[in-house]
């Protein structure tokens, strides 16, 4: 049924490489997500319109989005691809909708959805976005309410929902009054980042009660967004997935990492979860074998010297 159904969102184009410290070509980065397309995996985090001082490794994403690969815009939504992106302020959405502006008639659009971010921890939402989180709720309650009304979709983060890299543990409560926030501007989903992976299948329990509690929503609003920093992160997903969780953030090879969390791995890898929720029973549309082949591909292409997805390096052996 398809509630066996659990959609990936893939996000190495974007979390994957933004703490990469060489400059990843634009090439390299179209090649990743075309590869991606063909595994069946149908939303794939392109980019952020971030500030390029503060993150120069998504400074393309502009030009990335004028080369992806789209089907012309009359083609069936069952096959589409969703290449949602970043969008911090006020100004990344101001240079979104020029892009999107200057799409000729009858192209389709690049994308037509973005993802903010926030924190539940003061200390982080500073380090990652130079504001408070009552500063960053307020400038995204704008982005939001801008971006819906102009018909894009918008995602909500919460990062750090189980632990700080400066400030330690977080409180679900926290979490559960971000979340609601997030919803009630009109995000139709929120993330549950936990960035630095220190959570384990409690907490995260937790942290979903209390964002489930506090918005008077159900687990079908939240996705997980697991870092495995200490090597929890599938244990975290396949627990939140069995409280009815049915969206599970990842990144093939497990690349990743956040420039403003020093220490903390990549995203749990895509061929793991997508390995253990079809053995659990679960659907997730996604080519095992192919998503192995990528996960070589792009760590060989970056030079990291070993691929950080046990299940892809099984399957490739
Ligand atoms: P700020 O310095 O306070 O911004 O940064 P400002 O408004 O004072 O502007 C400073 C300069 O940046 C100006 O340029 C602006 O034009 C420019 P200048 O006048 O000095 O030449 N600027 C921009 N340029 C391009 N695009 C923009 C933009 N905004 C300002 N959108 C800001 C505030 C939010 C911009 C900055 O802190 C920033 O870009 N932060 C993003 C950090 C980031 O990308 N972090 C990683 C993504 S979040 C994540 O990884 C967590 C997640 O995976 C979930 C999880 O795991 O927890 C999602
Ligand atoms: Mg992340």
């Amino acid at each position: 049924s398809s509630d066996r159904f659990v959609k990936i969102v893939e996000v190495s184009p974007r979390d994957g490489l933004q703490n990469e410290k060489q400059v990843v070509p634009t090439e390299i980065k179209l090649e990743l997500i075309r590869r991606l397309g063909q595994t069946g995996l149908r939303v794939i985090e392109a980019g952020a319109f971030v500030s390029p001082k503060w993150v120069p490794q998504m400074g393309d994403t502009p030009s990335l989005l004028r080369s992806l690969p789209l089907p012309p815009s009359s083609s069936s939504s069952a096959s589409a691809m969703s290449y949602p992106v970043l969008v911090p302020n006020a100004k990344g959405l101001d240079s979104l909708q020029e892009l999107l502006r200057s799409v000729p008639q009858g192209q389709a659009a690049p994308t037509d959805e973005i993802a903010i971010f926030t924190a539940a921890s003061q200390s982080f939402c500073k380090a990652n976005t130079n504001c408070t989180i009552k500063e960053s709720l307020d400038r995204l309650s704008q982005v939001t309410s801008r971006a819906l009304q102009s018909g894009l979709k918008v995602r909500g983060y919460v990062s750090t929902v189980a632990g700080c890299p400066y400030e330690g543990d977080i409180d679900p409560e926290k979490v559960g009054e971000v979340s609601k926030a997030l919803l009630d501007m009109g995000c139709y989903e929120v993330s549950l980042g936990d960035t630095i992976g220190v959570g384990t299948p409690t907490k995260m329990e937790a942290v979903l009660e209390a964002s489930m509690r506090k918005s008077g929503r159900g687990a079908d609003v939240f996705a997980a967004h697991c870092h495995d920093t200490f090597s929890t992160g599938l244990a975290n997903v396949l627990h939140l997935v069995g409280l009815g969780v049915r969206t599970v953030d990842s990144s093939v090879g497990g690349l990743g990492g956040c420039p403003y969390s020093p220490g903390a791995t990549g995203n749990i890898d895509t061929e793991s979860v997508v390995f253990a929720l079809e053995k659990e029973g679960y659907r997730t549309g996604a080519d095992l074998e192919r998503l192995a082949e990528i996960g070589e591909w792009i760590t060989a292409q970056i030079g990291r010297e070993t691929n950080a997805s046990n299940t892809g390096r099984a399957i490739m052996a």
